[in-house]
């Protein structure tokens, strides 16, 4: 964001330009590009984070020396295997994922990966997995990527269970577009951002689909 036209907005990101800075910076080792491939092998939507975006989360958890993270949304794992590798060897992630075939999927990609042993993920709806992690915070980072209709209230649990300096993370930020519209989910994307600001300090980032990242008060 550096001059008129980036400043209002415009980008100078092309198609061919993301390709060849992921393939710099974040190039796929075999676990990282089956996990990738494993929505699309498996049937599943493929809506993991980009490349750059995953090594993102990764390199931002090695910043602030996590080593308790909550992740609500896990698809495949492909998000998983980032986080899971940026933790120290007796570290622990807990990803919560609420179909229980994309939690298999999961647990598949985690186990060939060799992070078997320090992730666990369980099934259920975010709403009602998070409580029952309590006991094991406060954590050093949430990742939030699942329900948009719930984001207000994994950041409020976030903001309750993070240690001062732990991070919050939000994916789709943007809310794909429809960020200041009018619509429950846009209200609930606007006020996630606000009550993030409240309890951390916080930028949002403009990946493609906008990255909220907050640090801990
Ligand atoms: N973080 C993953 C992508 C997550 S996609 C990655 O980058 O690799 C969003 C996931 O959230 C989907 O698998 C979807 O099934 C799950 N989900 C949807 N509603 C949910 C809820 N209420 N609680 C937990 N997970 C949910
Ligand atoms: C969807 C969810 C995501 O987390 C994402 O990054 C892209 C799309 C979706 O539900 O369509
Ligand atoms: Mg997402």
């Amino acid at each position: 964001m550096a001059d008129t036209s980036s400043r209002a907005g415009g980008v100078y990101f092309s198609p061919e330009i993301l390709q060849w800075t992921a393939a710099t910076h974040a190039a796929h080792d075999p676990a990282l590009a089956a996990a990738f491939d494993a929505p699309d092998k498996a049937g599943m939507p493929r809506i993991q984070v980009g490349p750059s975006e995953g090594k993102l989360l990764h390199l931002l958890l090695r910043l602030c020396g996590a080593k308790k993270v909550v992740e609500v949304g896990t698809l495949a794992g492909y998000s998983a295997v980032h986080l899971a590798r940026a933790l120290p060897d007796d570290g622990r992630l807990w990803t919560v994922e609420a179909d229980a075939r994309h939690a298999e999927v999961a647990r598949q990609v985690l186990r060939d990966a060799g992070l078997a042993s320090k992730v666990e993920v369980l099934v259920g709806r975010g709403a009602e997995v998070l409580p029952t992690l309590e006991r094991h915070g406060p954590f050093c980072a949430v990742f939030i990527d699942a329900d948009k209709e719930s984001y207000d209230v994994y950041g409020r649990w976030a903001a309750r269970h993070t240690r001062p300096g732990g991070l919050l993370l939000g994916d789709n930020a943007f809310l794909f577009g429809e960020l200041l519209g009018a619509t429950p989910r846009a209200e609930v994307m606007r006020r996630f951002h606000q009550e993030a600001r409240a309890a951390y300090d916080t930028v949002c980032i403009p990946t493609p689909d906008g990255l909220l990242v907050g640090v801990k008060r």
